[in-house]
């Protein structure tokens, strides 16, 4: 009867060593281990882009970035500037450009509650920027040492805006770090 009762309290003072040690782990360690339980994946995923036109129109030259990686006043902007559109000059009808910009603003990052919409949104500061790849927080998350000197300028990634060169599943809208493979 003694034995039986001694059992468990073994396994007790086991565990608790366990804890202890994990305890000593980084977040990234921690969520590594979840991701290989198959649990938390969404964490750092958007809704991926459901609108056809926009991914004819604006998935042309580059990925179809998901409406949720910018403010809607950001997308408005992007809108109005097509003429001159970071050196290259897309053209729209007024009705596509309409439709666009009601798809774009009722996806934008406001409209999300996933947390690299959250994220985006606090690390703003009132401006209203162009690009995704320049968003304080976009670059705070790319300033790590776990990427190598000129990664962004090598010839299989060619700028910080080709985000699926690094994240394979950007089309899919994860862009969780246990996913990232950064090409030579
Ligand atoms: C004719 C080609 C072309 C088309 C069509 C096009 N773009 Fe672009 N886009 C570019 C180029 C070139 C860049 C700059 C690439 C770079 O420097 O990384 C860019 C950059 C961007 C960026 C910033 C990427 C970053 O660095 O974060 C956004 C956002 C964007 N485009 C949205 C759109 C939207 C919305 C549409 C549809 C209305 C669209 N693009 C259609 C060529 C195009
Ligand atoms: C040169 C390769 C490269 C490119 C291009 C790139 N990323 Fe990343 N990204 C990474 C790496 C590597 C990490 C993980 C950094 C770390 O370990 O903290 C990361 C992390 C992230 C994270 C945080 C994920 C997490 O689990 O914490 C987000 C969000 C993200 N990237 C979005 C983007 C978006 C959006 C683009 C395009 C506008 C992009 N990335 C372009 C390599 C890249």
């Amino acid at each position: 009867m003694r034995r039986a009762a001694i059992f468990p309290l073994i396994l007790l003072v086991l565990c608790l060593g366990a804890g202890a040690a994990f305890s000593d782990h980084g977040d990234k360690d921690r969520k590594r281990e979840r991701h290989q339980e198959g649990r938390g994946l969404g964490e750092y995923q958007v809704p991926t882009v459901n609108n056809p036109l926009y991914k004819e129109q604006c998935g042309a030259c580059h990925m179809a970035y998901q409406p949720a990686l910018l403010p809607a006043a950001s997308w408005g902007k992007i809108l109005a500037l097509l003429p001159e559109h970071f050196g290259d000059q897309v053209d729209l009808s007024p009705q596509d450009r309409a439709a666009l910009n009601a798809y774009l603003t009722a996806n934008a990052a406001e409209s999300c509650g996933c947390k690299i919409s959250r994220k985006i949104l606090k690390s703003l500061g009132g401006g209203v920027p162009l690009r995704i790849s320049q968003l304080p927080y976009i670059l705070h998350k790319h300033e790590d040492d776990d990427i190598p000197a000129g990664a962004f300028e090598r010839k299989a990634v060619g700028s910080r805006g080709n985000c699926k060169a690094c994240h394979p599943t950007a089309e899919q809208g994860q862009y969780d770090d246990d996913l990232v493979r950064i090409p030579r």
